[in-house]
């Protein structure tokens, strides 16, 4: 007897209070998803992820947040119990550069699902070409910066924010994410993120959707 070729819809995270949470890459079009974690922002949160004030996210905004290709455009989002809780992204400003962005719902934030989206986007983002990573932070914004540091880029104040570059690293032996696991998922034809998609659609109806 034959059986399909199996395909893993997401990457396993062990999160670091014990907890647990499910990495995959953000299929194109996926509005809701990117609605989802912007709602469960505190005003703060929204504040340093977009450098402006942010109350509500513009549909515009929304569309292009969602307007992933697996190449100029990668995102990766985290759920807990099915509900996505974070996402990262890097945009191709050229052939080999990339800007990096990353948001944790307030919840959910200081459990090591940021380094761990980091962890994965780079990942994508070294196996893609991209040699150089930039980003844009508030000043007193600590957690990004360990998360910049952590993917490779250096800050420097410039205009009273933080601006850097750098070549993204490596992730550490130490890192939630396993690399060969994200790369194989990357790997996988846009059809299996539908169906990751169509699946997570499920974190609608769960009762917990509290914040996010
Ligand atoms: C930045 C952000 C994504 C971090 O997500 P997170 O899931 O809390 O991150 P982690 O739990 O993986 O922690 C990442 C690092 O920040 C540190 N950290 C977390 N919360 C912190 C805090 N409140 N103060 C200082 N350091 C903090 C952690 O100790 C960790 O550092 P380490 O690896 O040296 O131990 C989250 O705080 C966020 O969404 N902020 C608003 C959006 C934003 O600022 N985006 C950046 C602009 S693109």
């Amino acid at each position: 007897m034959t059986h399909p070729p199996t395909h893993h819809v997401h990457v396993h995270v062990r999160l670091r209070d014990g907890g647990s949470a499910l990495l995959r890459p953000l299929a194109g079009g996926e509005v809701s998803v990117v609605e989802a974690v912007f709602e469960g922002l505190s005003s703060q949160s929204r504040r340093r992820r977009f450098l402006v004030p942010m109350p509500r996210l513009p549909g515009g905004h929304r569309r292009t947040l969602a307007d992933v290709d697996g190449d100029r455009h990668v995102a990766w989002v985290a759920l807990v119990h099915g509900i996505p809780v974070g996402l990262c992204r890097f945009v191709r400003t050229s052939a080999d550069s990339a800007e990096l962005a990353f948001e944790v719902v307030d919840e959910h934030q200081g459990r090591g699902i940021g380094s761990a989206l980091v962890d994965a986007v780079t990942t994508v983002a070294r196996d893609r070409g991209i040699t150089w990573l930039e980003a844009t932070v508030e000043p007193g914004n600590a957690a990004s910066e360990a998360l910049l540091a952590r993917a490779g880029v250096r800050l420097v104040a410039a205009d009273g924010l933080l601006e850097g570059r750098g070549t993204p690293r490596a992730v550490r032996w130490s890192s939630p994410v396993n690399p060969r696991a994200v790369l194989a998922l990357a790997a996988q034809p846009a059809s299996s993120s539908s169906t990751a998609a169509a699946t997570s659609s499920s974190w609608r109806s769960e009762p917990c959707l509290a914040t996010s």
